[in-house]
């Protein structure tokens, strides 16, 4: 065998010894780099003579095709696998069932606001909305609440930086709609509050629905037939009583609780409301010489724990998914 031959059966098994990639080209260096045994021979060409050049020169070309021939299959043979362990890796089984989409449902103190403002829509009263860091004016002043004045107490409030508070109640949402519009005015505004405030039945946040009717001769009749008819329709009770009781809140005069007779015969307390007190109403540029108005404020969470028989508020705020999914 020549030079040339036993040089090509050592490299061609060297290149099928190759364990990976790495290893395959560092064979190759040996054979076709710089100084590589095949790269040497053909070196030498030049010593010979111009006919032993040319069938020399065709030896060592072929065998340097095969080499490269081979050094390209092992190669391919190398990426194949590794293609085929990374698709296996990779793999999808089409046959698994499928992780599902869950379809998703509202929160139940969402799905009361929508039930109330539809109430309400059918009634014309239309949605207004504030922000929830109100100045003092707002959630106070405007509302006839001076500073010191005792009633801040019973809304023991969340101040932040500059003396602006996270609103106590939804009123200075309509503080903000009477100051920007002039009766007729018949808005619903519900909303987040807080309140320092955390039991069962109470919680630092929680949502409020007021209303508010302001136009020529808007009388407490209107008020008690307004929210009568809207509190039948919601617990859907044509012959729910309703009872007024006398009450007191610094932006309205009259003022009244609102309740009604639940099925074991006990009143329930479900919202405030009153005739909107005159200093209101001068307080927001609203003549009250020749505009009236009521105003009412509700529990959105009151009335969605009425509506679904829930006896702890906390469980609508924990986002346990068991529960929330009852209501969809
Ligand atoms: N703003 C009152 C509260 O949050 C509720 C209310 C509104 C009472 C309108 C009367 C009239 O306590």
């Amino acid at each position: 065998m020549s030079n040339v031959d036993v040089i090509l059966k050592e490299g061609l098994a060297a290149l099928d010894a190759a364990a990976d990639l790495v290893e395959l080209e560092q064979v190759k260096a040996r054979y076709l780099g710089k100084s590589g045994a095949l790269t040497e021979l053909l070196k030498q060409l030049g010593k010979l003579s111009p006919e032993e050049r040319k069938s020399a020169g065709a030896t060592i070309n072929a065998a340097k095709q095969a080499f490269e021939t081979r050094h390209n299959e092992v190669r391919d043979g190398f990426n194949a696998a590794k293609l085929a362990a990374q698709l296996a890796a990779e793999s999808l089984d089409v046959t698994l069932p499928g992780r599902g989409i869950t379809p998703a449902g509202l929160h139940p103190v969402t799905l009361t606001l929508e039930r109330i403002t539809g109430l309400f829509a059918t009634m014309g009263f239309e949605v207004a909305d504030g922000p929830e860091i109100e100045s003092d004016f707002h959630n106070f002043q405007a509302l006839n609440i001076p500073e010191n004045h005792p009633a801040r107490a019973m809304q023991d409030t969340f101040y932040v930086e500059g003396g602006d508070v996270l609103r106590t109640h939804t009123s200075p949402i309509q503080v903000r709609y009477m100051l920007d519009n002039q009766p007729p005015i018949k808005i619903v505004a519900p909303g987040r509050v807080y309140r320092v405030d955390s039991d069962a039945t109470h919680s630092p946040m929680f949502h409020q629905m007021e209303g508010l009717w302001i136009d020529q001769n808007v009388s407490f009749a209107d008020l008690k037939a307004t929210i009568t008819e809207f509190l039948r329709r919601f617990f859907e009770r044509d012959d729910m009583q309703v009872r007024f009781r006398p009450s007191f809140f610094p932006f309205t005069e009259t003022s009244a609780e609102i309740d009604v007779l639940d099925e074991q015969g006990r009143w329930l307390e479900v919202g405030g409301s009153g005739m909107v007190h005159p200093n209101v109403l001068r307080n927001v540029g609203i003549d009250p010489e020749k505009y009236t108005g009521f105003a009412f404020g509700i529990g959105l969470d009151r009335f969605a724990m009425l509506r679904y028989g829930v006896n702890d508020l906390r469980l609508f705020f924990e986002n346990d998914l068991t529960f929330l999914k009852q209501f969809n």
